[in-house]
């Protein structure tokens, strides 16, 4: 059996395979460079940007328990200009073939266009995500994804700010995912990113205080892969875009559900952090699994699961 054709095209990029980094866990590219060969992947997710800089949550910041990872990073970022001025232009001419999707957050609906307008006319872009996973500030602190009006607000600026495709990164705590990707879809979003970190609590029961110092974190890996592809399949069923699948992936055949779960791309990002030269292997094990399977191109994968829920 010939090797599979692993090219993906999503939201009009074109991707060499659907492996991406996934954001926050890959900085902005410069930082995994003399670790792991970005150029063999579709593509990285960088780190949020925001208008400013933000130093983010207290130390400690990330702890493992047996079901994978939390966090508690507080979206530390230089901003929005230092990104511009210099991590960028590293982008820009060091990669060829992997592709770039920005990742914005805000404190306000205006700061996610303002990024946006900010970071546009570089070449090294390819596109967007939109954590929508963060408090709005002068919303009194409602997360961003869970109000339909304010999600749709943050879409309809930020689409007005850019030519370029923008996905939404949705949590999978919303009450009704494929409602909420619906009401980005109308807004004008091109793809879906699903999911971001569950919010979670690990106690240490010697000092009887949260082990990460901001208290609550996100979770992140093994124990979040069924509940990515469970979110990945509902929204697949609610909109026609192309979604980014990410949460747990640690294996080619993790990324082969997310891709029968109907999504298009696959990010991964706690198992980097893990095992940094993963991501390659990944590629190789997946193709060696469509060649093992009959699969000629994971196009044939999208959508295959068997199942009417
Ligand atoms: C340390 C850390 C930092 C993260 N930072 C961001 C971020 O800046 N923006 C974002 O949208 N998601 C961020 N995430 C969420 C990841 O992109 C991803 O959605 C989540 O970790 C699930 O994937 P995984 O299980 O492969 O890690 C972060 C996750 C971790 C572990």
């Amino acid at each position: 059996m010939p090797h599979a054709a692993l090219e993906v095209s999503a939201a009009g990029i074109e991707f060499q395979n659907p492996l991406l980094l996934a954001a926050g866990t890959a900085a902005y590219g410069r930082e995994l460079a003399g670790v792991l060969d970005i150029e063999s992947l579709g593509g990285l997710v960088t780190k949020a940007v925001s208008v400013e800089r933000r130093d983010g949550a207290q130390s400690p910041r990330v702890a493992e328990f047996a079901g994978g990872m939390i966090n508690a990073v507080g979206l530390a970022n230089p901003g929005m200009e230092e990104v511009r001025s210099d991590h960028l232009p590293w982008l820009e001419q060091n990669l060829r073939r992997a592709k770039v999707l920005v990742n914005v957050v805000g404190n306000s609906v205006e700061d996610y266009a303002a990024v946006i307008a900010r970071l546009d006319d570089s070449p090294a872009v390819s596109g967007y995500e939109l954590n929508v996973s963060c408090p709005n500030v002068r919303a009194g602190g409602v997360e961003f994804g869970a109000d339909p009006g304010t999600l749709a607000e943050v879409v309809t600026r930020s689409r007005a700010a850019t030519r370029k495709p923008i996905f939404v990164k949705l949590s999978p705590a919303l009450p009704d995912i494929g409602q909420s990707a619906k009401t980005a879809a109308d807004a004008g979003a091109d793809g879906i990113s699903v999911v971001n970190t569950m919010p979670g609590l690990v106690i240490d029961v010697e000092t009887r205080r949260p082990v990460l110092g901001f208290g609550s974190g996100g979770v992140s890996g093994a124990g979040l892969l069924p509940v990515g592809v469970l979110a990945t399949h509902k929204v697949a069923r609610a909109v026609r875009l192309p979604i980014i699948g990410v949460g747990g992936v640690s294996t080619a055949t993790d990324l082969v559900q997310y891709l029968m779960a109907g999504a298009s791309l696959v990010a991964i990002g706690t198992a980097v952090m893990q095992r940094p030269r993963l991501p390659e292997k990944l590629v190789a094990d997946l193709s060696e699994w469509c060649s093992g399977h009959g699969v000629r191109s994971v196009g044939e994968l999208k959508g295959a699961l068997s199942w009417e829920s």
